[in-house]
Order: C-alpha cells, then structure tokens, then sequence
C-alpha cells in the first residue's frame, strides 16, 4: 500500500500505473460500508485510489468538523487487506491552500432535503470532490447509496462539467439490527445506539404500507414519523417522500421511483437514511 500526501506524489503514483482507476473519496474513520465500496473498486478496475480527508468546506460554522473521528492509523490497517491501493491523505492546507477561491455549485438538486438544513453543505462536497476527481482522473468513482443527495449531486456534477467518469453507488451496509453503518455511529452512547436501528424500522413500515398498495405521499410520510414518535431519544429533523430523480417533495399520489429519507438526532449524533421505492414502476 502506497500512502500519498501531496497532489505531486499521487499525481506521481498514478503517471506509474497504466490501465482503469477505482476511485473511493471518503474522510476516513472506515467502517464496512467504505471496504465494501473499495471491494468494489477494486474488483471492477485495475488500480484503486482511496483519499481520507475530513474536507472543512462542506460543515457548517456550528457542525462537528473538529469532533469528527479520525483515526489514520486505523484507517490504514484496514485498507491493508489492499495491498496495491494508493491512499491519498493530504492536508487541509494542500487542498485549499491559501488564496483558494473556486466553488463548485450544484443547483437545484442541492436544495432540498440535507441541502436546506445544512447550507454550504453540498458546495464543499461538490467542490472537493471535483478537485479530488482532477487530481485522481479515476474512470469510475465509488459513493454509498446511504448518501443519496450527495450522489444524485455528484451525478449532476460530472454530467453538467463533463467528467469522463462513471459514478456507481453501491447499496448502503447495515448492521445485524438494521442501523446504515455511519463514522457518526461512534458519537452514540450504548443505549443511544440501541435506540437508532429505529431509522430504518420507520423505512421499513413506510415500505410495507407501500407494498400494500398505499400511494399518498404524507400517508408514508405520516408513517415514518409515528414510528420514529415512538421512540424518546429520536428526535426528528426531517422526513420526507421525494421524486427520486429531482429530489422534490412529493404531494398527493406518488408514482414511479421515489426516495424515502430522514434525518434524525439521537444524542449529539445526527443521523440520516434512505431506501427507494418503484425503481421498476
Ligand atoms: O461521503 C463522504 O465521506 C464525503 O462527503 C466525501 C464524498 C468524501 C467528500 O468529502
């Protein structure tokens, strides 16, 4: 395994290599939802690059980029299970070095959902993640399906500014109970975190009505919400039924694909999921 912490050295590293790039961003603190994206990188490509940088644009003034968990030497271990990927850690000074004044800004599909709670949020996603691609030029990228707003900006991204990449969201890792594996799950105390497989039990009720044949939008809305009600450590941010592709808020009887998502604070963790329902109509 080959660690970087300069652009020059992985641009170096990647000159050495001929054949396709995975790529696989994440701000480290890896669990089996970030392997399970770089098995996929590496079984669909010739080489892998995984950056860990915990990117300070995309928090907000009052958010936890200080607390965030990091832990390189851990990070490292893991990814030694691969052993020919390049690991890109470089600093913050290396990737907005001073002077920096470039944005990149995804529009419509940022504003909703994450993006109206968290202003900004999405610029620095967008922002570091085009840099990284400049640096990287993988020909496929790796996201978690967890994320779905951030991969529905990306996609808008690399279509919009025409990145010869191809983006590919691999389905979200769970725990035994059900909780989308998260570096956030490490701020939950025990009985917090035995309080938040409720996440994905609401998904889940919201799915069954569905299945059953229910189509009102506030009716799964209104699901969601009394399970998560149940319980007395979740207290809710948003929940929402939105059109899978644009992402707007879905009124009244809802058809073709749609994406079910929340956000939910337990503890000093907030926490989000998703599933989608009528990918084939
Ligand atoms: O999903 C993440 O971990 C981050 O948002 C990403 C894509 C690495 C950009 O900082």
């Amino acid at each position: 395994m080959i660690v970087c912490e300069s652009i020059d050295a992985l641009r170096r590293e990647r000159k050495l290599r001929t054949g396709t790039f995975g790529f696989v961003p994440t701000m480290g603190y890896l669990h089996e939802g970030h392997l399970e994206l770089v098995r996929r990188a590496n079984a669909e490509n010739d080489h892998v690059v995984v950056s860990i940088f915990v990117n300070p644009t995309q928090f907000g003034p009052n958010e936890d980029f200080n607390a965030y968990p990091r832990d390189l030497e851990r990070d490292l271990a893991m990814l030694s299970a691969f052993p020919d990927v390049v690991v890109f850690t470089p600093s913050v000074q290396e990737m907005y070095p001073q002077g920096f004044q470039t944005y990149v800004n995804v529009e419509a599909v940022s504003q909703g959902l994450e993006g109206a709670r968290r202003p900004g949020h999405f610029r620095g996603v967008a922002t570091v993640v085009a840099k990284l691609f400049n640096i990287v030029q993988p020909q496929r990228a790796y996201f978690g399906q967890k994320d779905a707003q951030q991969l529905a900006v990306i996609r808008q991204m690399v279509r919009d500014l025409a990145f010869p990449i191809e983006i590919v969201g691999v389905p979200t890792v769970r725990a035994s109970d059900g909780l989308a594996l998260s570096s956030r799950n490490s701020y939950l105390t025990p009985e917090e975190r035995a309080a938040a497989p409720v996440l994905y039990r609401a998904l889940c009720a919201a799915q069954a009505r569905y299945e059953s044949g229910e189509r009102d939008a506030e009716t799964l809305r209104e699901t969601m919400r009394a399970v998560l009600a149940a319980e007395p450590l979740a207290h809710v941010d948003y929940v929402s039924v939105a059109d899978a592709e644009t992402l707007c808020e879905c009124e009244g009887a809802i058809s073709g694909a749609v994406l079910l998502s929340m956000a939910v604070r337990i503890g000093r963790a907030r926490l989000i999921d998703n599933i989608t329902l009528g990918i084939n109509g």
